[in-house]
């Protein structure tokens, strides 16, 4: 059974961060219902790559959710979504500042209408503070949160990461206090307000980046590959493991952009790794004899692993390093990926219909509960599920929902009916 059975998430978020945090907890079981403004999140119509269908861009971060459009700008619409707030267990919303509150639905309000209910929030760097007011992307909250200043080369500008670990990172923070609140909610009765800041989450990523901070005040980092000494803060280190074992991408045939290894030269493995590479004089080589003297001279120590690895492709070496149990692995590319047998047999790129695309592909549920397997299901077209929301779980009659419409609680058309009348006043 599923684990989070019996939940009912109203889930207002858009874009990344929101979605696909709420995406796990349908995942884990939740009945999630998506809340969108009658002209639908904006990445439903976002990276096109059909026309006219949902983009991948929507369909991949809000599976197995239920979606009913209300207009919450409207009267009609605020009524609907007051009595959808006292139905759920939680509702969840990434806005930008300010706007939950504009549209007249701050905690308070929200606690005042369902004290049982959790309301989750993201911002880019939550309520309080000088940054309090200003909207965040992945990007911005990388910036901003430390992992571009220490992602790339010394000498090259700062990167980003490819793992959107704003935005998937900030969903998955979110997930756990949202269930950590559920857990408070059920030993007292009370809802509780979880907030997360995208630049907290990535701080929190960041954290080992912090204890090199601190590290710096007291000498240079003897594992980076780069210069440290007398440096203030944290510099980019390639692709230098940042752990206590050395680690690094070396270069494999045939030379293309993803025929890299990632080795962690760990020290239990070094003596077999040393061995296998260069022979016995490698191996007893007084340069790379103890962890100390490899940190030292890392640098040869790269170049000499590198003359070594570019004789072989990276699943050869793979498999030769395995075989010493060292611990390394190719770098995979989407196409690697979405090919690979691991994957597939894990679950982890799972094949999903829709009516509008046909067959696309998902990346899967990275948690796996034994008793409770996460069965992926399609996304939903925008407002398919309204009416049956409004007969399931509000209990409307057909005449109250004509009559809802008709005020314009559902759609982007001004209300018909003037004035409007609150039927569930
Ligand atoms: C992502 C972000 C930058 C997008 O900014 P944006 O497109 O300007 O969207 P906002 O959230 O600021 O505003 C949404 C607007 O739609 C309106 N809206 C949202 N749902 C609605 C509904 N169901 N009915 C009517 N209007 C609705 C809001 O009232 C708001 O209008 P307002 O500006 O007149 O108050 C911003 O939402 C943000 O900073 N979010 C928090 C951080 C975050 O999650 N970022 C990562 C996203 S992946």
């Amino acid at each position: 059974m599923e684990a989070l059975k019996g939940i009912r998430i109203l889930d207002m978020t858009h874009v990344q961060a929101g979605p696909t945090g709420s995406q796990l907890m349908a995942w884990l079981g939740a009945d999630v219902i998506k809340l969108e403004p009658p002209t639908g999140d904006i990445t439903r119509g976002q990276l096109r790559d059909v026309p006219n269908a949902d983009s991948l861009y929507f369909t991949m971060l809000n599976c197995n959710k239920r979606s009913i459009t209300v207009n919450m700008k409207n009267p009609a619409g605020k009524e609907v979504f007051i009595e959808l707030l006292k139905q759920c267990d939680v509702v969840m919303e990434n806005f930008g500042p300010g706007v939950i509150e504009r549209l007249g639905f701050s905690w308070e309000k929200v606690h005042a209408i369902n004290p049982r209910i959790v309301m989750a929030s993201i911002k880019g760097f939550g309520s309080s503070g000088p940054y309090a007011e200003f909207k965040a992307y992945e990007n911005v909250a990388q910036a901003m949160g430390g992992a571009m200043s220490t992602t790339g080369v010394l000498d090259g500008p700062p990167f980003v990461t490819g793992a959107q670990i704003g935005d998937s990172g900030t969903g998955l923070h979110l997930v756990i206090g949202i269930l950590a609140a559920l857990h408070h909610r059920n030993r007292t009765g009370q809802g509780q307000y979880v907030e997360v800041a995208m630049m907290d989450g990535i701080m929190n990523l960041c954290r080992v980046k912090f204890r090199d901070h601190q590290r710096l005040t007291r000498g240079p980092l003897s594992e980076y590959s780069v210069p440290t000494q007398g440096l203030k803060a944290v510099p980019r280190g390639g692709n230098d493991s940042g752990g206590g074992q050395l680690g690094n991408a070396i270069r494999c045939k045939p030379g293309g952009p993803d025929d890299y290894l990632y080795i962690v030269v760990q020290e239990a493995v070094w003596d077999a790794l040393a061995k296998r590479v260069g022979g016995e004089k490698f191996a007893t080589d007084p340069r790379f004899a103890k962890i100390g003297d490899r940190r030292k001279n890392q640098n040869e120590m790269w170049r000499l692993l590198n003359e070594f690895s570019s004789n072989y492709t990276k699943r050869e070496l793979m498999a030769i390093l395995n075989e010493l149990n060292v611990p390394c692995g190719p770098i995979m590319s989407t196409d690697d990926l979405a090919n690979d047998e691991h994957v597939r047999l894990r679950e982890m790129y799972v094949e999903i219909d829709h009516p509008q695309r046909g067959k696309w592909y998902n990346v899967g549920m990275p948690i796996k509960l034994s008793a409770s397997p996460a069965k992926i299901e399609r996304s939903p077209l925008l407002g398919e599920h309204t009416d049956e929301i409004l007969r399931e779980v509000l209990g409307y009659g057909e005449t109250e929902i004509a009559t809802m419409k008709e005020a314009g609680a559902f759609s982007k058309e001004p209300p018909k009916v003037q004035p409007y009348h609150p039927l569930r006043a």
